[in-house]
């Protein structure tokens, strides 16, 4: 099998699930309890908060853990937006649906409007369109480092700098951005960054909401009052350990040449094939290609029987059928963008299974035009 949707999720990583069942067996105190077990346990928790907190550039006071990426977003929009009475909530059009649907919601019981900014056709936002959107009354601004179907980066420096000098919160998903590309929260200066283990070779389930400094966190969950009264709940240790021992050690860099050759041989062999965001700077791993007259959804099954794992459109959010929104907002050709499929590269795929990609998706469009034309 050749596994090439790693913005889905990747693999674990070997050291990581061992750290973590290191830990759950030799430290499984609860870290709130004061005896050796439970001081044992907030060891663990410390350190992989601390070695979190180096590897993005931020303080350990800053980190806290969640259950994944969507908490992350919840937990930062839920604090956002908590005490504020009415106003603006600005962000683009193709963040992921764990930042677009509670934004949906929150403007649809308490009355916010929601802004969302579409990219330009390259599928990145403009940062002073996006700028121009937060008027004064914008309670909350939300725009991600990296977008999960195109790969394509959006200027979130710009934007952070713009409206920090105006007092507007900023809440930056940093999930697929972690590890892809250089992730220095000093440099940025977001109240709120989300980031997930899973999408690094961490386990499915823990994630890490970092808050600037003197930015008020209100619970989800309302409990124990742990991570600083900011996540109740006893801490999933071996998670957070498995996600400190992840870090930096899957070299997403050294994939960007095996995926232009997937670009290049793809157009190659099909010329009408679209690489969307291909104007654009996007993340190494990452090519979201369409091809006109075909359904991404069949595609992709006919190369599960080739042994060849992408994805079309979002997997976060499969089973469902609807073209991208993601490419609907970037005004992609939707005759390309229902023949999207997207992979996305790690560790281990070589200029050969490339190559093999490339002619199964070839193949496969000459089965479904030979059936189509069977039918016509
Ligand atoms: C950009 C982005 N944000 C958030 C998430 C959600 O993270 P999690 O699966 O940890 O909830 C994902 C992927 O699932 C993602 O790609």
């Amino acid at each position: 099998l050749h596994y090439l949707d790693h913005n889905a999720t990747t693999p674990p990583l070997a050291e990581a699930i061992e750290a973590a069942a290191s830990v759950a067996k030799r430290a499984f105190g609860n870290p709130s309890s004061v005896h050796a077990a439970g001081r044992a346990a907030r060891r663990a928790l410390e350190d992989a908060r601390e070695r979190f907190a180096a590897f993005v550039g931020t303080e350990p006071a800053s980190v806290v853990f969640t259950s994944g990426g969507t908490e992350a977003n919840n937990l930062a929009i839920h604090s956002a937006l908590f005490e504020a009475k009415g106003g603006r909530i600005v962000c683009s059009a193709i963040e992921h649906p764990s930042v677009l649907r509670p934004l949906e919601r929150w403007s649809k019981r308490f009355g916010f409007k929601l802004v969302k900014v579409r990219p330009e056709r390259n599928g990145r936002i403009d940062p002073v369109r996006f700028l121009n959107a937060c008027t004064e009354d914008t309670r909350l601004a939300c725009l991600m480092w990296a977008n999960n179907e195109t790969g394509v980066i959006q200027p979130v420096f710009e934007v952070a700098e713009g409206l920090r000098a105006r007092g507007i919160p900023l809440l930056v998903d940093a999930v697929q951005a972690l590890g892809k590309l250089e992730v220095r929260l000093d440099r940025l200066g977001a109240d709120f960054v989300s980031f997930s283990a899973h999408k690094v070779g961490g386990l499915k389930g823990t994630g890490v909401l970092v808050v600037r400094r003197g930015v008020r966190v209100v619970e989800l969950a309302p409990g124990g009052g742990q991570e600083r009264g900011r996540r109740s709940g006893t801490e999933n240790v071996p998670g957070a350990v498995a996600f400190a021992t992840a870090l930096g050690k899957i070299d997403f860099a050294s994939l960007r040449p095996l995926r232009d050759r997937f670009e290049q041989r793809l157009r190659g062999a099909i010329p009408e094939a679209v690489v969307f965001g291909e104007q654009a700077e996007r993340l190494p791993n990452t090519s979201m290609v369409g091809i006109p007259g075909l359904d991404g959804e069949t595609l992709l099954m006919q190369l599960d029987l080739a042994g060849f794992a992408v994805s079309a459109g979002s997997a976060c959010s499969s089973g469902k059928h609807e073209p991208s929104h993601v490419l609907a907002a970037q005004r992609a050709d939707p005759r390309a963008a229902r023949g999207a499929i997207r992979i996305s590269l790690g560790p281990g795929i070589t200029e050969a299974a490339i190559d093999a990609l490339v002619d199964e998706i070839v193949k496969a469009k000459q089965r479904l035009e030979a059936m189509a034309g069977v039918l016509a």
